[in-house]
């Protein structure tokens, strides 16, 4: 499964989730998913032939800039190594690597992987299912040479953003290593003083809706 990432000639970022036939004439349609947000709608259509097409001055009106796909088998040891450097504790990268296989998060989660627009691994996170329609998100990644494009950025909103497609409701929670703001920008807030674990990660969640028992038990349990 892969999904392509797109920018308007506008700039804005789009998910292209595949494409559908017209009732009336079975013309093709683009269904497309806003990457950030519109309060008009998130989920759009358009003729196949205009979303591929090119505006007047004879730039294209969508550019690709990557690609979202399930992390393979193979692609493992790629996905790890981005990052090696922030939670290595001291292990060689093969003993990092053969520690996953005791991981339970790493076990149970399904890792998604950001190609750039030359088909390059740039970016992976990890997306615990913990129930319908709440869903953890782990392990963002960005190959330490790629740091810094908005890669991360991307990836995390696009994977937010099919799961949403999916399941409009969805919640997200997530345990932040770095400065909240990255996670702010696509409608995480950080949980109040009784969430808190961990003195090195922030707990946050999307929604304004407090945690329910429920929730929170799941926070506890599977970070
Ligand atoms: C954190 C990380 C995933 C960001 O990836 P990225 O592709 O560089 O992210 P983006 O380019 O989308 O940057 C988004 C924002 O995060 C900020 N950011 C990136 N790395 C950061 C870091 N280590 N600490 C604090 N903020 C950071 C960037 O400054 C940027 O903010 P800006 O747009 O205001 O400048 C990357 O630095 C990484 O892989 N780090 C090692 C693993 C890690 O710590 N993951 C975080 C787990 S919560």
């Amino acid at each position: 499964m892969s999904w392509t990432l797109y920018r308007h000639y506008k700039g804005n970022h789009y998910l292209r989730l595949g494409v559908a036939a017209h009732s009336e004439d079975l013309s093709p349609q683009v269904v497309y998913r806003c990457l950030y947000d519109n309060p008009e709608a998130r989920t759009w259509v358009r003729p196949q032939p205009m979303f591929e097409g090119v505006i007047e001055d004879g730039r294209q009106r969508f550019t690709p800039v990557g690609r979202l796909r399930l992390v393979q088998p193979e692609d493992m040891r790629t996905v790890l190594a981005f990052g090696y450097d922030a939670w290595k504790h001291d292990k060689t990268f093969d003993q990092y690597c053969a520690d996953k296989d005791q991981d339970p998060n790493h076990l149970r989660g399904t890792r998604y992987l950001l190609e750039d627009a030359a088909g390059q691994p740039v970016s992976a996170l990890n997306v615990l299912r913990f129930r319908e329609s709440l869903i953890g998100l782990a392990s963002v990644a960005t190959s330490p040479e790629q740091r810094g494009k908005g890669y991360a950025s991307r990836l995390l909103r696009a994977v937010m953003e099919l799961h949403r497609f999916a399941q409009l409701d969805t919640r997200f929670l997530l345990f932040s290593e770095v400065k909240p703001a990255i996670y702010e920008r696509h409608g995480f807030r950080v949980l109040p003083p009784e969430h808190q674990r961990f003195s090195k990660s922030l707990a946050m969640a999307t929604g304004e809706a407090p945690l329910s028992a429920a929730e929170a038990d799941f926070l506890k349990t599977y970070f």
